[in-house]
């Protein structure tokens, strides 16, 4: 027997509405907002994530899947949605239309991650992106849609944490102290650690390892060495989020794991332990339009997990929306009246009632059987008496009472039921 690929699932019938229901809240909040639907190929340039997510990323060095097709080009499933909206934004000239340009998605992700719950190699983003203006008040609106997406679904007790991990201009010097606070004590890092302390030393503020945890709490904090600039944009963010009525805590910790953030990064919580507990994270990327060969320009963007968030609704036991199944089943007693049933079951359809059939020649019994078992609220018996007066059995499921009726009252009782 085939299974599905570790790290990857079918998304079962049963699980559809759960998808259904955030999809429709995303579409929702992101029309509130002013967003507009973007789909990028599942598949890009490796070296747009290279440049784009950044070469020193555990994405880019462990987890993306990457390819050589049949014409020698090296491509990569998408890891995450940030990157090819950037170059889609380039590709398609969008920075002569008016600025910020707002765009959302809602895609499937591959990362080549160590599967366990909350953590898939095959996984579904809703992201949003606003591109072409350094305001704050931009920060705090993306921090609030993404708040208000998880109140609008019913999730609760979130926790909304922030940083301000600065720019091209000061980071150097703030990288540069971190790297002396934990060049004296390098015994106590983890191997990943001393490796990062090289390569991407921000990275070394969240690691989960304990001793490396105890380090980094007193480590220097980056939104304590910001150039002016980047102090005034962080100081306005927290009164805009005050204003909005949003409760934040800073986090000298939080750095993300992408290499494009600048200035604001955020993430956003529910009240559980554990590694998988981020339910969704953005922030600021200044410099990344101009690193894939545009013009400087400022943007920033957002992004969560719809497993994550289907697991969250389970966990607090929020209903969703289910999909009303069929209405009726229509049953026939000899072969002349399968085809007025066939007839009649493609005109309940057209005329907008869920309708089903038996295939297979199957007796009387046998169907109604099989019209229980759908959970259909009526059924439809046709035999020669019903086609030669031009009416139907109509069998009520919950209280097993028959009737006879024209096609015509059929209708409108249908009518009646699917309101
Ligand atoms: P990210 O933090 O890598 O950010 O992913 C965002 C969200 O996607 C996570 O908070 C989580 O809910 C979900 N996620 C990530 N990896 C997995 C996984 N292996 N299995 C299940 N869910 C997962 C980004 O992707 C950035 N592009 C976000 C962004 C948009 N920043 C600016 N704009």
């Amino acid at each position: 027997m085939y299974q599905s690929p570790r790290g990857t699932s079918d998304i079962l019938p049963e699980e559809q509405p759960y998808r259904l229901y955030i999809e429709k809240k995303a579409a929702d909040i992101a029309r509130l907002y002013g967003y507009k639907r973007i789909d990028t190929p599942v598949f890009e340039d490796t070296e747009l994530f290279l440049r784009g997510v950044g070469g020193a990323t555990d994405i880019v060095q462990k987890e993306i899947y990457t390819f050589e097709d049949r014409g020698g080009n090296k491509l990569t499933l998408r890891p995450e949605g940030t990157a090819p909206v950037c170059r889609a934004y380039l590709e398609h000239g969008m920075q002569n239309l008016p600025q910020p340009v707002k765009l959302f998605y809602m895609e499937a992700n591959y990362r080549y991650e160590r599967p366990q719950s909350g953590r898939y190699r095959e996984f579904h983003q809703f992201g949003y992106e606003a591109i072409g203006d350094s305001d704050p008040v931009l920060d705090a609106e993306v921090i609030d849609m993404a708040w208000q997406f998880y109140v609008s679904l019913g999730i609760s007790q979130l926790h909304l944490i922030i940083n301000s991990i600065g720019c091209s201009h000061c980071r150097p010097q703030y990288l540069e102290k971190l790297k002396t606070y934990y060049s004296t004590d390098t015994q106590n890092l983890c191997k990943d650690c001393k490796i990062r302390l090289e390569k991407n030393p921000l990275r070394l503020l969240d690691c989960k390892n304990d001793s490396c945890r105890r380090l980094a709490a007193s480590a220097p904090k980056s939104y304590e060495e910001l150039c002016p600039e980047c102090a005034e944009h962080f100081s306005k963010l927290k009164t805009f989020l005050t204003v909005l009525n949003l409760p934040y805590e800073i986090d000298h910790c939080l750095v993300r794991g992408l290499d494009y953030y600048t200035r604001t990064v955020f993430e956003i919580q529910p009240e559980i332990e554990g590694a998988q507990s981020t339910i969704g994270g953005g922030g600021r990327y200044d410099g990344l339009i101009e690193e894939l060969g545009g013009k400087p320009t400022p943007a920033l963007g957002f992004a969560t997990g719809i497993e994550r968030i289907a697991a969250n609704l389970k966990r607090q036991n929020l209903s969703v929306p289910t999909t009303p199944g069929p209405l009726i089943f229509v049953a026939y007693l000899g072969e002349a009246a399968r085809e007025a049933a066939v007839n009649l079951c493609s005109q309940l359809r057209k005329s907008g009632f869920a309708a089903l059939q038996a295939p297979g020649s199957k007796s009387l019994k046998a169907q109604l059987r099989q019209a229980n078992s759908t959970g259909v609220r009526y059924t439809v018996i046709i035999g020669e008496e019903e086609i030669k007066t031009g009416t139907v059995q109509l069998r009520d499921m919950t209280t097993s009472q028959q009737e006879n009726i024209s096609a015509e009252q059929l209708k409108i009782l249908l009518g009646k039921s699917n309101q």
